[in-house]
């Protein structure tokens, strides 16, 4: 027992010493591998122009290693989609590109039980207004497009600026695997999708309204059960970048369809006003599943150019009366507009894209009180920085 225990630990410490490639994403172009050394030293180890002029966000597959792409391609009228094979030194090398609806931002994958051998993934398209869907070849990376669905609305949202149109901002697949959901910007909406377990397309259904001019962004669902796949007590969690809120809603499922009861609306800031500019950016479930982290941009919370990272407690689920979310406080984020942040949950650490700093940081995720802690790293990238991953 006693030298099971020791190789266990060895193990997790050699793990540990590996666990160190990421990812970036870069407005001026680039694709980054990033080395994260023992002595906490962020290097680059390569970078590419594969994935097109503005690249807003990654999507891994480690174990087929397969990284996807979006780039956004601002001010052009389409996006693309480039799926790039990673290698052990850190090279990216491309394997597919195709054009999609202008402003891709978010993705994500789904899989539909009829078709065991393929993948599915859905996109959110901010500038195009669009829902895209496509199916892939997981191993291989290869993929074709299945479904476009394009929004409109017959007059400006409440936030004239912003919501000029259906801003597709966020995809998030649900904890049965059977429902996409897309938060939309522009709208005041999310909209919900059931994937056809046969065919793995994506049928409308019912969508969620949230209130006028908050601006939904992304989202994350919760269970007290953790990531086993359940369908009672789950929780949707939506941070909404207009108003600075986070928004709880109790899920229910019926046979083909998932509604949400609202348990709870909070300021990112707890009960602070929201700093003049703030825009709330990223959602995550902590490591340890019982928290819920926002990034907040461009808030100075922490002097200038130093923005912050909400927490708040997830619902208690023990009974009915008892669902309740607090905000537990606001943490350093270690630079300006944390636009995306990734935990990566064996390692007890947190990656974050600061989009104005143009730089990439890593910082000790805090296990004792349940948020991001100490800074490890910091690295200086070329552009803004949309998105940052862990390769674990
Ligand atoms: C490219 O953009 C045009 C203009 O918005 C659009 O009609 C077309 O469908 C887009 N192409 C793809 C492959 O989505
Ligand atoms: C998840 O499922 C595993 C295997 O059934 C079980 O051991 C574990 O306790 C479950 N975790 C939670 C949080 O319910």
């Amino acid at each position: 027992m006693k030298i099971l225990s020791i190789c266990f630990a060895a193990f997790l410490c050699g793990h540990a010493a590996l666990a160190t490639r990421l990812y970036a994403a870069s407005y001026a172009g680039f694709v980054t591998s990033l080395d994260l050394s023992k002595s906490n030293e962020l290097s680059t180890l390569s970078h590419t122009t594969d994935c097109g002029s503005s690249p807003s966000w990654l999507m891994l597959d480690s174990p087929n290693s397969i990284l996807y792409c979006l780039d956004e391609a601002i001010d052009a009228s389409n996006g693309t989609i480039t799926t790039l094979r990673t290698h052990p030194d850190g090279t990216l090398t491309k394997l597919a590109q195709l054009k999609t609806p202008a402003g891709p931002v978010m993705s994500a994958m789904y899989s539909a039980p009829g078709i065991p051998n393929r993948k599915f993934f859905a996109v959110a398209h901010y500038s195009g207004s669009s829902v895209s869907t496509y199916s892939v070849d997981p191993v291989l990376g290869l993929f074709k497009p299945e479904q476009t669905f394009t929004y409109q609305m017959t007059a400006p949202g409440p936030v004239a600026s912003r919501q000029d149109a259906p801003h597709p901002h966020g995809v998030v697949v649900d904890p049965t695997g059977r429902f996409v959901l897309v938060p939309d910007l522009g709208a005041d909406v999310v909209r919900v999708f059931h994937v056809n377990p046969l065919t793995g397309l994506l049928e409308p259904i019912e969508p969620l309204a949230v209130n006028p001019g908050s601006g939904p962004r992304h989202g994350v669902f919760w269970s007290p059960h953790g990531s086993n796949s359940t369908s009672s007590d789950v929780y949707l969690y939506l941070v909404q970048e207009l108003s600075n809120e986070l928004s709880g809603f109790r899920v229910t499922y019926s046979e083909n369809g998932i509604s949400f009861r609202k348990i709870y609306e909070g300021s990112t800031y707890g009960d602070g006003s929201s700093p003049a500019g703030s825009k709330a950016a990223e959602i995550a479930i902590s490591p340890e599943n019982n928290h819920i982290v926002v990034s907040n941009r461009l808030d100075n919370t922490f002097g200038p150019n130093k923005d912050s990272f909400a927490v708040f407690m997830c619902a208690d689920a023990s009974g009915k009366e008892a669902e309740r979310v607090s905000f537990l406080g606001l943490y350093p984020a270690y630079g300006s507009s944390p636009r995306h942040f990734s935990i990566a949950s064996t390692q007890t650490m947190v990656a974050v894209a600061l989009e104005s700093s143009q730089s990439v940081v890593v910082s000790r995720w805090d296990k004792g009180s349940g948020a991001p802690g100490t800074l490890l790293a910091e690295k200086k990238l070329d552009g803004e920085i949309p998105s940052v991953i862990w390769d674990i």
